[in-house]
């Protein structure tokens, strides 16, 4: 386990609000110290970031330093307005989509008000709804993981659906969204932090419908994991409700050049995310070749099965061998490894050090 994290979750002493002694808190895919491993566990991008990012970094002054940063971060607001086809008031900034989700957490959930979400999906969301106070609807996907139907009678005042889901990437389509925010009666977030990687996106909902939250990443798809940079699509009255919630100066003035300039930079993106997409149908192909069950995937990760070996013992193996994927010891996850698709040296090394370990 993570040595900071291993010396928070024990803690327990009396000064904390009830529910905050109680929760676990997130645990964090590993961030092994050393550059020279191949890294697939946290799902960020095997590409740099544009090389735009790299110009306006070298031009931050001392200036932009020394001031408070524009509260809202208009630069970006704009840029990605023009992207989405949008106007500023319809995006707000955050650091990271995870400020997002608590942003969203704190402004609509609380002990009356409960959160809804399908499972299995992103960890983080039962973590905000412990800190929140607020109950957590969890509603099973099955096996093919279709929306579950019976989300849409939660009562819930914030459900959210990560699209492409994680940790398997299985896409569900714009019109059962849509359906899915018509009939709610509190808000759709939904969490596109892996929708680059995808072939479609919900942003269209939000001109439809004023109950409806996109939440964008740039740490995958624009590869910015490291500047902690997000932002949120809405209706302009619930962007300016979010703002209220939002701290002050949620995203830096280096934060917000960085990622500007990597949003202008469509080319680049496109590329990049491109070649993850490709090398993702390969690593697809070599996995099941290998035996794995390995369903579609509209994300940067695929979720491998693993039919007659523990999943937990080639992790293991791949660790012996500097090689870092994700392993959920959680029920239904047990039996499978999440792998970040990397460059095709990386899967080519992955798919080599798999070979050797199932024939050992
Ligand atoms: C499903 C999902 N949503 C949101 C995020 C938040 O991403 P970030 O805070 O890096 O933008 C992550 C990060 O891994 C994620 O997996």
């Amino acid at each position: 386990m993570v040595e900071w994290f291993s010396s928070v979750i024990g803690m327990s002493m009396g000064y904390f609000r009830k529910n905050i002694e109680k929760v676990k808190g997130y645990e964090p895919g590993f961030q092994p110290k050393e550059t020279d491993v191949i890294k697939l566990n946290t799902n960020e991008n095997p590409y740099p970031p544009s090389p735009q990012v790299l110009k306006v970094l070298t031009e931050i002054s001392a200036e932009q330093l020394r001031r408070y940063p524009d509260p809202i971060g208009n630069e970006f607001r704009q840029a990605a307005a023009e992207l989405h086809d949008l106007s500023p008031e319809n995006i707000m900034c955050c650091n990271g989509g995870d400020d997002l989700l608590t942003i969203a957490c704190r402004a609509f959930c609380d002990e009356s008000r409960p959160l809804a979400y399908p499972v299995p999906t992103y960890s983080l969301y039962p973590v905000l709804a412990k800190l929140q106070n607020c109950n957590a609807i969890e509603v099973p996907f099955d096996d093919e993981f279709n929306l579950p139907a019976k989300l849409v009678s939660t009562n819930a005042a914030l459900t959210i659906i990560c699209n492409p889901n994680a940790p398997n990437g299985s896409f569900i389509s714009i019109d059962e969204l849509a359906s899915l925010a018509d009939e709610l009666s509190g808000v759709l977030l939904i969490d596109e932090a892996y929708v680059d990687f995808a072939e479609a996106n919900c942003t269209g909902l939000v001109k439809k419908f004023d109950n409806v939250i996109i939440l964008r990443s740039m740490s995958k798809g624009y590869s910015l994991a490291g500047i902690r940079f997000g932002y949120a699509i809405a209706q302009p009255d619930l962007i300016a409700g979010l703002i209220k919630v939002k701290d002050s100066y949620n995203v830096d003035a280096v934060a917000v050049t960085v990622a500007t300039a990597a949003i202008k930079d469509q080319k680049y993106f496109s590329e990049t995310t491109e070649k993850v997409k490709k090398a993702r149908g390969l690593l697809v192909e070599q996995l099941r070749d290998l035996g794995f069950e390995v369903p579609e995937s509209c994300a940067n990760f695929v979720l491998a099965k693993s039919k007659n070996y523990k999943a937990s013992k080639i992790y293991d193996k791949l660790l012996e061998r500097r090689i870092y994927v994700r392993y959920f010891n959680l029920p239904g996850l047990n039996n499978k490894l999440r792998i970040s698709v990397g460059t095709s040296e990386q899967n080519d090394k992955l798919i080599s050090a798999l070979k050797e370990i199932l024939s050992e």
